[in-house]
């Protein structure tokens, strides 16, 4: 199916200042091959958005093998709460046994996660988005200003965009702050998953997330051993570009 004619730049124009869930309506309305891109976070807001809109709109979320059991069970909980179709797509086990052959299971702390994260979640993103014309993303500006702080509402997907397969990205909660996601998932009794309960912001897979302590910034829980302006994990390479832009 040929990609529908959407124009980003007005798309963006009009989307400004709107609620997320307005953001969603458009993304949902403009294109049928949309999905979220759900990380079993704080995100969830945008599931609980969109099943308001569309109950069979698409979920689906990268299952690295190394996310928390918390996670696993919450993924579970949000498919049965919301009655959604939650996809949970797998790294291809050729790429990855080689890789735990050859360098083990935690080559992260060794040589980055560039590596790992290619296979476990950038891969399988690829094959996924290659069905879609659009996809949805839980990003926000102020969840690290090293790299996502020029995050826009809509963008054409520089990353995943082909010149044959054009992609859409939507990341309708980029202008909130923490704050408004958690009062929206408080005011509207949205399931969350229970490592908040336990200090962490940001959550990620089991190895590479931490808690993070008073005053320390979310991102500082993730990928800690790293420089700051590295810890994109290629699911959002787009973003270095558009901060070096500025
Ligand atoms: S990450 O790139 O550093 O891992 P982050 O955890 O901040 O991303 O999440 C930002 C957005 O990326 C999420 O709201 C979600 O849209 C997408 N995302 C991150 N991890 C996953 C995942 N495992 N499965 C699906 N989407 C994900
Ligand atoms: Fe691998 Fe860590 Fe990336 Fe998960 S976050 S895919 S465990 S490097």
């Amino acid at each position: 199916m040929k990609t529908p004619e959407f124009n980003v730049n007005a798309a963006a124009a009009e989307l400004e200042g709107r609620h997320p869930s307005e953001i969603l309506r458009l993304a949902l309305g403009q294109f049928k091959r949309v999905a979220i891109s759900f990380s079993g976070a704080e995100d969830v807001v945008l599931v609980d958005m969109a099943v308001k809109i569309d109950p069979r709109v698409q979920v689906f979320s990268l299952d690295t093998g190394r996310l928390h059991p918390e996670t696993y069970r919450f993924l579970e909980h949000v498919r049965e709460h919301y009655g959604v179709q939650l996809e949970a797509l797998a790294p291809e086990s050729a790429a990855l046994e080689k890789l735990v052959r050859e360098k083990g299971l935690y080559s992260f702390y060794r040589d980055g996660h560039r590596e790992c994260c290619g296979i476990r979640k950038v891969m399988p993103l690829r094959r996924k988005l290659a069905t879609l014309d659009a996809w949805i993303t839980g990003q926000r500006r102020d969840q690290s200003p090293g790299t996502r702080a020029a995050v826009p509402l809509v963008e054409a997907d520089s990353a995943f965009s082909t010149p044959e397969h054009p992609l859409v990205k939507f990341n309708p909660l980029s202008r909130w702050s923490s704050a408004q996601v958690w009062d929206y998932i408080r005011e509207n009794n949205v399931p969350f998953n229970e490592l908040h309960n336990r200090g962490f912001i940001s959550i990620g897979c089991e190895p590479c997330t931490r808690p993070v302590l008073p005053n320390q910034h979310e991102r500082e829980g993730r990928w800690w051993w790293e420089e700051e302006t590295i810890k994109e994990c290629g699911l959002h390479a787009n973003n270095a570009a558009k901060i070096g832009g500025r």
